[in-house]
């Protein structure tokens, strides 16, 4: 059996050699055009006019345009709001503003010079506390709350308050932003995106363009990463290229180089948050209260969703009695934040968790001990919004890993260390992940699949899941290799295109093999199914060649199985070799194609009421960090982390060990170097790798274990599988909540102002006051 094997990722080979296909790869077509965008120089102001003329003689300039060329001009994933190109307001710096279709880049570079704006500039925001100011929101107030919070608060024997402030933070996917486009016949356009969501491209670049749904087919081969920053914001740019396409009637593309990038995307939502806490003598909390506020930028884009699944993990792992929980998406003038990994799950989780860090300094106990207290256990596993955490895990987990990560025995060491080191810190802290498996618009909970045998015994198989490098594609070989009993290598998993699988929801929210996967088997199963029936009759030996065989599903063939490339009754020890079976099939006119359609049941969260079912199921970790500061420099050293994550029976662990340890590199990135920078008139100053660290390999902790817990329980997911992508994320908040346990021991006085991402700069800062 494939499933539960460490098969290598479908792409490793071609990766390491260079021969994978990226859009940029594509060989040029014929008479292919390259076309950029033109940013707007200011982050707020009135578009009066542009002036084109000068532009335009530019030799190798093929043609400008401006939102009067697109038919329809605005697009947005929840509210249709967002320009394509800028027509009367420009909301923030770069925003695009028209698009240059030319024979070079060059010529590009050069037109975009000489493109004249008149523009009057307006006041802009561009701080989150301004918009909470002029109360400048694009969503209204959301809430989920229980029991009663001013009882909890007036008689509890502890309470503090405080605000908790984290940054935004880059994708920083290798490929950025990218997209093709081919006219053809009759207007049919055919786009090839790096997207996470090819209906959502196909659908926009229709939109805009002014034709129907079935006139565009988008096509994904994979991206080289998305971390979410392709979820919605592919879709634009592949309008700006069809329309050029469209326009000149020649093939076209878009790659955005690095900078342009970085300065026209949105990014993960920094948050401002307003907490108090109510607790007893142990640590265990009896009231939480919580306002978060989310920078959403210029337009709302995935905000509301993102908000909600903050306030959704606003829990972190611990079971809030008394509680209410208040969100609010701010506008401001910059890019339009959008999903990023962990979609605000680690706003919330991070702010939890350093509320505990708080706690626990308050009461003179170790921060384990506070979180050992309020991690979910026992009788009442119920979430403020009411979802049971089933099968709950997390004590387990805690219990494990505070005992192999000898969490005690190095708080002692850390106690001695801190006591004779002039020159250093450490500082060590356990935080978790219980992250909600689903999207919460329940609707996208859905997905479809298309399984074709050949007559070799080979499959291929589309589905709507977009591979960014997670193994999506990887998983779903395997689960169709699976259910035939052939090696994986006989199965192909095609590229992603909206003809062979439509209405399909982003690879996103970590369910991309959750719910495609779910899919794939059911397909494989209908195949089966004849197949099974085929062989059934074939061994009674009744046919003749005047027979046609008739798929009777009636009887129960489950002695009949499929495994090692052969078809077998278990009952008589009869077998066919699949392929030989197959070739009965064909010629006896049985399908060996089917299609299936996958929606998760039993989901039902009321956003207004802010209760129900959010999600099919948690994924649950854990992880211990130990940091080393250098005092006078405040540069921070991960000297050990250990990681302990419950998925479930894993598909594929080697997979999802590499999505494990890259999501937590990637949270501690977050937490630690990655510091956006404008400027006061909005420009993104940090716009390159010279200015935005991402984590490299030297940051990598020294010690690095991880290690999946045996669960079986999870029936709910393919394979009693659980969804990996973006859980461990959260845990990068174990080496935040390190330094600010190391804050603790030299400047008490200064720990709570820790803001998050937590830099050299200003650990330093917070050291030295
Ligand atoms: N892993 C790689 N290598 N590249 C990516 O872009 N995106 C993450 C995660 N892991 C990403 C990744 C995000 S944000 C999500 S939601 C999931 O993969 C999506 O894929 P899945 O649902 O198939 O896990
Ligand atoms: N997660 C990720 N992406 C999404 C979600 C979600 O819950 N909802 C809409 N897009
Ligand atoms: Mo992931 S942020 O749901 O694309």
């Amino acid at each position: 059996m494939t499933v539960g094997k460490n098969i290598p990722h479908d792409s490793a080979r071609t990766h390491v050699s260079g021969e994978s296909i990226f859009i940029d790869d594509r060989p040029f077509l014929k008479n292919e055009m390259v076309c950029g965008f033109l940013g707007a120089p200011v982050a707020h102001g009135k578009l009066k006019g542009i002036n084109l003329k000068k532009a335009l003689k530019v030799p190798g300039v093929l043609g400008i345009y401006t939102h009067k060329d697109l038919a329809n001009n605005r697009w947005g994933a929840i509210v249709k709001e967002q320009p394509i190109l800028v027509d009367d307001i420009i909301s923030y710096e770069y925003e695009p503003v028209c698009v240059i279709a030319a024979e070079n880049y060059k010529a590009i570079e050069k037109a975009k010079k000489l493109i004249e704006l008149d523009i009057e500039e307006l006041e802009a925001t561009l701080c989150l506390q301004k918009s909470i100011d002029n109360e400048d929101f694009l969503t209204i107030e959301k809430k989920i709350s229980r029991g009663d919070l001013d009882k909890a608060f007036s008689s509890a024997p502890h309470t503090l308050e405080g605000v908790f402030e984290n940054g935004g933070q880059e994708h920083f996917y290798l490929e950025s932003h990218a997209c093709a486009a081919l006219p053809l016949e009759n207007n049919q356009m055919e786009v090839h995106s790096s997207s996470q969501h090819p209906s959502e491209t196909q659908h926009v670049v229709a939109q805009s363009l002014g034709l129907s749904y079935h006139q565009v087919v988008c096509v994904v081969k994979r991206m080289g990463g998305g971390f979410g920053g392709k979820e919605s914001q592919a879709a634009p740019f592949a309008s700006l290229v069809a329309l050029c396409a469209k326009k000149l009637k020649r093939p076209a593309r878009m790659i955005i180089n690095k900078d342009d990038d970085m300065r026209v995307t949105g990014k993960r939502h920094p948050f401002k948050n307003f907490w108090k806490v109510a607790f007893d003598e142990e640590g265990k909390i009896l009231g939480y209260k919580i306002k978060l506020f989310s920078n959403g930028g210029a337009y709302t884009d995935l905000s509301e969703s993102i908000l909600e699944r903050a306030m959704l993990h606003s829990d972190g792992c611990y079971y809030l009695p008394n509680v209410e929980i208040l969100g609010r998406v701010c506008k401001t003038n910059i890019h339009s934040n959008t999903a990023f990994r962990g979609f605000g799950g680690p706003q919330g989780n991070a702010t939890i968790e350093s509320v505990i860090e708080e706690i626990a300094h308050h009461l003179k106990k170790d921060a384990l001990e506070i979180r050992e207290k309020n991690i979910y256990r026992g009788e009442d596993l119920s979430t403020p919004y009411g979802q049971l955490v089933d099968h709950n895990t997390l004590p387990e987990i805690m219990e494990k890993i505070k005992s192999s990560s000898k969490y005690l025995e190095r708080r002692k060491e850390i106690d001695e260390f801190n006591k004779n080191s002039l020159t250093h810190l450490k500082g060590i802290a356990v935080t978790g992940t219980k992250f909600g498996i689903a999207f919460t618009a329940r609707f996208l909970n859905q997905a479809n699949a298309l399984v074709n045998m050949h007559l070799d015994g080979t499959l291929q198989v589309s589905t709507g899941a977009t591979e960014m490098g997670q193994g999506v594609n990887t998983k779903i070989q395997q689960i169709a290799a699976g259910a035939f009993g052939i090696p994986a290598v006989e199965v192909q998993v095609m590229p992603t295109s909206t003809e062979k699988n439509h209405n399909t929801s982003p690879t996103a929210a970590s369910s991309g093999s959750d719910l495609n996967g779910m899919a794939t088997l059911i397909a494989c199963n209908k195949i089966k199914q004849r197949l099974t029936s085929v062989f059934y009759t074939h061994m009674q030996g009744e046919l003749t060649p005047a027979d046609e065989i008739e798929v009777d599903n009636s009887k129960d063939l489950s002695h009949i199985i499929f495994e090692d490339s052969k078809v077998t009754d278990t009952k008589t020890g009869k077998f066919l070799t699949l392929k030989e079976l197959v070739s009965i099939a064909y010629f006896n006119r049985v399908s060996m194609g089917d299609y299936a359609f996958y929606k998760t049941p039993g989901l039902g969260f009321d956003k207004a009421l802010g209760k129900g079912q959010a999600f099919n199921y948690y994924t649950n970790g854990m992880a211990v960090s130990e940091v080393l500061i250098d005092r006078f420099t405040g540069e921070t050293k991960v000297l050990r982390s250990d990681i302990l994550m419950d998925l479930g029976r894993s598909i594929n662990p080697g997979i999802d060990m590499g999505q494990v340890s890259g999501a937590f590199v990637q949270g501690m990135g977050w937490v630690t170097a990655e510091n956006l920078v404008y400027s006061d008139k909005g420009v993104l100053l940090s716009h390159s790798p010279t200015t935005y660290k991402i984590p490299s390999i030297q940051d990598t902790p020294r010690i690095f274990n991880i290690d999946l817990i045996e669960n079986n329980t999870n029936d709910v997911c393919v394979h009693r599988s659980k969804a990996v992508g973006e859980p461990p994320f959260l845990l990068g908040n174990s080496v935040w909540n390190a330094i600010k346990d190391a804050i603790y021991y030299v400047k008490p006085e200064n720990a709570s102002k820790l803001k998050l991402p937590a830099t050299c700069e200003e650990i330093v800062t917070l050291l030295d006051e």
